[in-house]
């Protein structure tokens, strides 16, 4: 029997700013294992602490489902960097229905409220922010999701770029599943192991992709995964925001990762911005590096080990 979650925390508040109480428990689809928030039955927590997602319908979703998950009288705490959301915090919680308590502290918005007698609102919120069919990508998909209702220029110069693949493979960071459909596309391809840290994504990848030989893991790359092992190939589009440090190295792990589960002559295929630093982590970990396509800012490599 599961036990019923009464506090729910959402992301890695800053631990200065937001005390979690001990027995909470993690609902972000960004961490591996955590609880879904979605399925939190309806005013049974006593408390929700939100680090509150960037995006605007993701950032109304999750307040939308920790307010409807919340008992009468239930405390929810959101917050968030002042410009990445925070300062629209206190206002979308009262176009919730809430009152709302809104402190500045250290360049975040932190939000304090009471659950209302009868929010307002949550439907249209869960609805908005929830998966659903677009057709322009003609897939599944729910707003959070990288590059969630269009077609990323990196993933599509991959595409345009990728020959039919043989054997057995994986997609790193697999998003809604666009590369993985592509490279099933092959018939001579004959597994395929999609990971992705974002549940969504896995959750709508599973949906998109539906093929027998595939595989779809809700996992960090950065994890050891005795699966993968003396693979064919790797297909990626690494993460990056703003090429900041972080990012490039979050990239650089995906490279050396690849080399890792690739076996002798396997092939890495990445995407990446062609201003991103990632020529030499390739030319240390494979034996032949060939830039096959650039456009639009974007670079196409194979690799081989
Ligand atoms: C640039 S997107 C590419 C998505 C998809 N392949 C495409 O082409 O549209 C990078 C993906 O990597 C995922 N990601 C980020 N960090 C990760 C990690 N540590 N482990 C696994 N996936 C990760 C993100 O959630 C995102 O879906």
């Amino acid at each position: 029997m599961t036990v019923p979650i009464r506090h729910a925390v959402y992301g890695l508040p800053p631990a200065d700013l937001a005390d979690i109480p001990e027995e909470a428990v993690q609902v972000s689809p960004l961490i591996p294992g955590s609880a879904r928030l979605e399925d939190v039955p309806p005013g049974t927590l006593a408390g929700a602490t939100l680090l509150a997602p960037p995006g605007t319908m993701e950032r109304r979703y999750v307040l939308a489902l920790a307010l409807r998950g919340l008992e009468p009288g239930g405390t929810l705490l959101a917050l968030a960097p002042k410009d990445r959301g925070g300062a629209r915090l206190a206002k979308e919680l009262a176009g919730l229905g809430c009152t709302v308590a809104d402190a500045p502290r250290r360049h975040h918005r932190i939000c304090t409220t009471i659950r209302p007698a009868a929010p307002e609102g949550l439907e249209a919120a869960t609805a908005e922010g929830g998966p659903r069919h677009v057709d322009n990508l003609a897939l599944c998909t729910q707003p959070g999701i990288f590059s969630w209702d269009r077609l990323d220029p990196g993933s599509a110069l991959l595409l345009a770029s990728l020959p039919a693949l043989k054997g057995v493979g994986a997609d790193f960071g697999c998003g809604l599943g666009i590369l993985a459909r592509a490279v099933l596309a092959s018939s001579a391809v004959t597994g395929l192991g999609l990971i992705d840290i974002d549940r969504r994504a896995v959750e709508m990848a599973r949906r998109n992709v539906g093929d027998p030989r595939a595989t779809v893991r809700w996992a960090d790359i950065r994890a050891a995964d005795p699966t993968l092992a003396r693979l064919d190939f790797v297909v990626t589009n690494p993460p990056f925001h703003d090429g900041g440090a972080e990012d490039q190295a979050l990239g650089k792990v995906f490279i050396a990762r690849a080399a890792e589960v690739l076996r002798p002559g396997g092939t890495l295929w990445l995407t990446a911005n062609a201003h991103l630093p990632y020529e030499a982590p390739l030319r240390a970990a494979f034996r032949h590096v060939t830039p096959v396509a650039s456009a639009s800012g974007y670079k196409v490599y194979e690799a081989r080990k």
